[in-house]
Parts: structure tokens; sequence; C-alpha cells
């Protein structure tokens, strides 16, 4: 497998992306892992080293492990240094980088690629790159020779001449960097030797056999099936492993779109042939929400009647089975576990891009339930070509995720005063299915309605109103970390407000919401 030593880059995860989409299996750890760690743990045949916003120079700045380089001289393991990954090789093999004041940023030239390179191969031709890089390596290091400079005259491409090191001072990993991609194959095949042996057939093979060596002959497992591709891609693998010891429940809490429960219980008796119980618990929900318009006491109380919920369905289990369930199924992914360098000016040491939020508030742990996760590995596209391989329907595999605490973070204010959980439905509603006509559907990551709690001024049917305001928010993104807004042709947002305003009573005012993630959020609150 290879290795992606993470320094902070924002492309970093991208990189851990790139080499699996070519079939390779990769992982990210921290910058500053410990040899042990990424040596003997995870047994490297290639190592990529990330970029990153420091300066090698700066006293502090992330480096390698002691022994680093010794021991991949040792075993023979190739390094390629992206960007601040390069910096390193040059810095701390005794060579020289420096700030020089004038960077290099955006689209440009690679030049001067000499006829006989390892990494290039027979790319010698210039190529157009994505740079971003303010120091440069003004020394190289004993050994090393420039394979490639910019225009303006850095060196931009190193390697060794008898050693398998190489340094790209651009980001062959992102869609910008024309022959990117070829690159970083030629590397990963060429000279690590890598085996394409990362195929979402084998991992799934290789995660029913861990669930039913984890669960054995007897054990009993519950899921909380939501309707979204996470939940329904674990649920039925796990299912393919142990059968009809998995127990399947859909909570309706109350706070789900139009017709949601009803729609998504006939999708799993139907599309997926999974057994699931729909239990349902919204009067206690909204009882319990009554008057609360924080987000976080929001997400609180959600959490705990969650608990409750499962305390209650564990009995049902058990009645129904005679065994106490012991695990639990969660649908947690890879970006949720990666521990990513921390931003620069945090303080927060390997911040765990993981949300308290996104999973239930300690539920496993109160519950005395082991976790079975098999989606750990993978991300939220391969999760899907998982699903795909498995034929979990197109329905759900394509769907829009959809949060856990569902309409009451899209709700600003107490839900469930003004019929703002009716009037949001059918705003979503009217919404999503603009979207699907307008075959649109499939070209955005997420798209929803938020209801303000303000109100606004307007005329309808000759009269004054004084109506709520909603917010449409569609975005496009990899994995919801980052996201941007969906621009829509100004035709479709004017069809959407005319049916809104005129099939919604209550509204009389749209909005677009036009930002990005950072410096938003995705959902309001
Ligand atoms: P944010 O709003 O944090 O959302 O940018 C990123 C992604 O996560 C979803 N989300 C949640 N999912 N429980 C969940 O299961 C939550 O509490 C939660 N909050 C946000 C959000 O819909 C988006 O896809």
């Amino acid at each position: 497998q290879v290795v992606i030593l993470d320094y902070g880059s924002q492309y970093t995860q991208l990189i851990t992306r790139r080499v699996r989409e070519v079939e390779v299996y990769s992982i990210l750890l921290p910058g500053d892992a410990t040899f042990k760690r990424v040596f003997e743990e995870n047994k490297p045949t290639a190592i990529i080293l990330s970029g990153g916003p420091n300066s090698v120079h700066v006293k502090g700045a992330p480096s390698v492990p002691d022994g680093f380089w010794e021991e991949c001289e040792k075993r023979q393991i190739p390094v390629l240094g992206i960007c601040y990954g390069m910096q390193l090789i040059v810095h701390c093999l005794g060579g020289k980088v420096e700030g020089l004041g004038k960077g290099e940023f955006g689209r440009m030239p690679v030049v001067d690629i000499p006829t006989h390179t390892k990494l290039f191969g027979e790319d010698i031709e210039p190529q157009n790159v994505w740079m971003s890089h303010g120091d440069e390596a003004t020394v190289l290091p004993d050994g090393f020779k420039c394979i490639g400079k910019s225009e303006q005259g850095c060196v931009v491409a190193i390697e060794h001449e008898t050693k398998n090191l190489f340094g790209l001072q651009y980001h062959p990993e992102v869609t910008h960097s024309e022959k990117g991609m070829r690159t970083l194959k030629h590397f990963l095949f060429n000279i690590a030797k890598c085996e394409r042996s990362w195929s979402m057939a084998n991992v799934l093979e290789e995660q029913i056999q861990i669930v039913k060596e984890k669960v054995g002959e007897t054990n009993h497992v519950i899921c909380a099936l939501s309707g979204g591709v996470d939940s329904c891609v674990a649920a039925t693998l796990v299912h393919r492993a142990i059968g009809d010891r998995l127990h399947c429940c859909f909570v309706d809490n109350g706070l789900l779109r139009y017709k949601e429960a009803e729609r998504v219980m006939v999708m799993f008796k139907n599309e997926l042939h999974l057994p699931v119980d729909c239990v349902d618990i919204t009067e206690k929900m909204l009882s319990e929400l009554k008057g609360v318009s924080d987000p976080e006491r929001k997400r609180k109380i959600i959490g705990k009647e969650f608990i409750e919920c499962f305390k209650e369905y564990k009995k049902t289990v058990e009645k129904k089975t005679g065994v106490v369930p012991k695990f639990l199924v969660q649908g947690t992914l890879y970006p949720d576990v990666i521990e990513s360098c921390p931003p620069p000016g945090s303080d927060q040491k390997h911040s765990h891009t993981i949300k308290s939020h996104h999973n239930v508030g300690g539920l496993p742990k109160e519950l005395g339930f082991e976790l079975i996760e098999p989606l750990r590995v993978l991300f939220k596209d391969e999760v899907r070509r998982l699903g795909k391989i498995m034929d979990v329907p197109r329905n759900f595999v394509a769907r829009h995720p959809f949060p856990g605490p569902g309409l009451a973070v899209r709700i600003l204010g107490d839900v469930t005063e003004n019929n703002a959980l009716e009037t949001l439905r059918l705003v979503d509603e009217i919404y999503i299915n603009a979207i699907k006509e307008f075959g649109l559907y499939d070209e955005i990551w997420q798209a929803f309605a938020v209801h303000l709690p303000i109100k606004s001024v307007g005329v309808q049917g000759d009269q004054r109103s004084h109506s709520h305001v909603v917010g449409l928010r569609a975005i496009t993104s990899n994995d919801g970390m980052t996201a941007d807004w969906y621009p829509f042709e100004p035709k479709f947002l004017q069809e959407v407000s005319n049916r809104i305003t005129n099939q919604v009573r209550a509204v009389n005012r749209v909005v677009y919401d036009i930002t990005s993630k950072p410096p938003s959020t995705i959902e309001w609150e």
C-alpha cells in the first residue's frame, strides 16, 4: 500500500483518492506519524509526502520521523515529495530551500524536462501544471538533479541520480495539471511496482469476511437505517455476511422530509429486500423540542431521544430472538476517521475531521454496543461503487445526503412553531422535484430548503402579506468537507420560486444561498 504523509495541504485527500482511482490502496497518516506507524504498522510500498502551508526552514516545521530516509533506502521504498514534500526532501538531505518573495501560483508550464528521466518517462514536452508555492529549492542536495523548471526558472521537479527519491513542486493530483496523473501512475507502477489490488470487489469480500469473523456464529447485530446511501450500503454488506441476524430499524423522528418514512419503507421492502422495523417517535421528539431554538440544544435533545429509541429497539430484538444484540453497524466513512493535519494557526493537534454531531451522541458507548464499521476505509464515491456492485438500487445509491437531526437543523428557531415543518416539507418537495425534472439531481451533491425565522412583506392576490422567507441551497462537493454553491440558470430559479410562492401559502419570498464552505457550512445550523 501507499502511505501518504499529510503536511496539511488542502489537496492531501485528493492524492489519496487519485492513488485509489488507479486501484492502488493508499492511506493517509499525519505528517508526524511515528517511525513505527509508518514502516512497521503500514509496510508501505511507496511513500508520498504531501504539500502543506509551512516553510521547511522555519523552526518547528513538520518533518519526517527520525531514521526515515535510511529506512526508505534500506527497504527500497520510493518516495515522492509534492510541493512542501519536495522541499522537505531538499531540506532534509542537505540542500537549501528559500523564500524568495516571488512565489508561483496557478496554472503554468513546466519546461526543460530532460530526455531521460525516471519520473517523467516519455513525457518530455512542456506541460501545464498547477503551482502553488512561496518557497523554492535554490540548492539541490548531493546526488539530485533538476528535471523540470518553471518559466521563471525555479526548480520544480527533481530526482535522485541513483535512489528512488523524487520531488515535484507542483500538484500532479489536481486535474489542472495536464499530465499529473500520468506522472503519478508512472511513479506508482513503473518505479514503485505497486499492484492494482484495490477494487470494490476485493473490498466487499474482505469486509464480509471481517464482519463474519467479528460477529461469530450466534451474535445479533442492530443497524439504524436512515434511507441514505451509507447506512444502506453498510446494512446490505452486513446482511450478506450474517443474514437475518441483522436487525434494521428506521426511526421516524418527526423531522423527516415530505412522506419520507412512507416512501423509504416501501423502498426498503421492494428494492433493498431487507427486513426493517419502523419506529415512530414523532410525538415524543416534537414535545421535547418544543420551545427550543438553540441549535446545539436541539442536536443534544435529538441525540438523547435517539438513544432512548435504541434502548427500546434493543429490547424488542432481545424479545424477538432471545439474544441481546451485541453489535451496532455504523456507516462511518474514511473522511470521518482521517487524522488530518490541523489548519495553519489552529492550536488543535490532529483535529479529527469528524464532527461530534455526525455520530448520534454517545450511542454505542452508552448502550454497550461494539461497533461494526465496514465503510471506514472508503470515500463516499467508493461507497457508491460498492453499493452498485451489491446491486443496491440507484434510488439509494444516488441520493443526496440528509443530516441525522433532519429538518430540525433547517428550521432556524423553534421547529414546532408556525407550521414550520409542514411548510418546509412542501417547499423542499417542490424544490427537489424541480431539480429532478430539470435533470440536475445527479450534478448536485446536496440540495435542500431552509425555513427562516423572519417574515417579510409581500403582495399575494392583490393583498399585502406578511409571510415567511425560505432559503434554497444547492452545492457541489466531493465529500462535504468543502463545497461550492451550484450555479443554477436564472430560468430554473425563476421557475422554482414561482412554484413555491404559488403553491405554499405561508411563503412569500424565496432566496438562494450563494456561499461556499468555508466560510459557511453546508447546513444553516
Ligand atoms: P456541514 O453543515 O457541517 O455539513 O457543512 C456537512 C455534511 O454533513 C451533513 N450534516 C450532518 N449529518 N448529522 C449528520 O448525520 C448531523 O448532525 C449533520 N450536520 C450536518 C450535512 O447535511 C452535509 O452533508
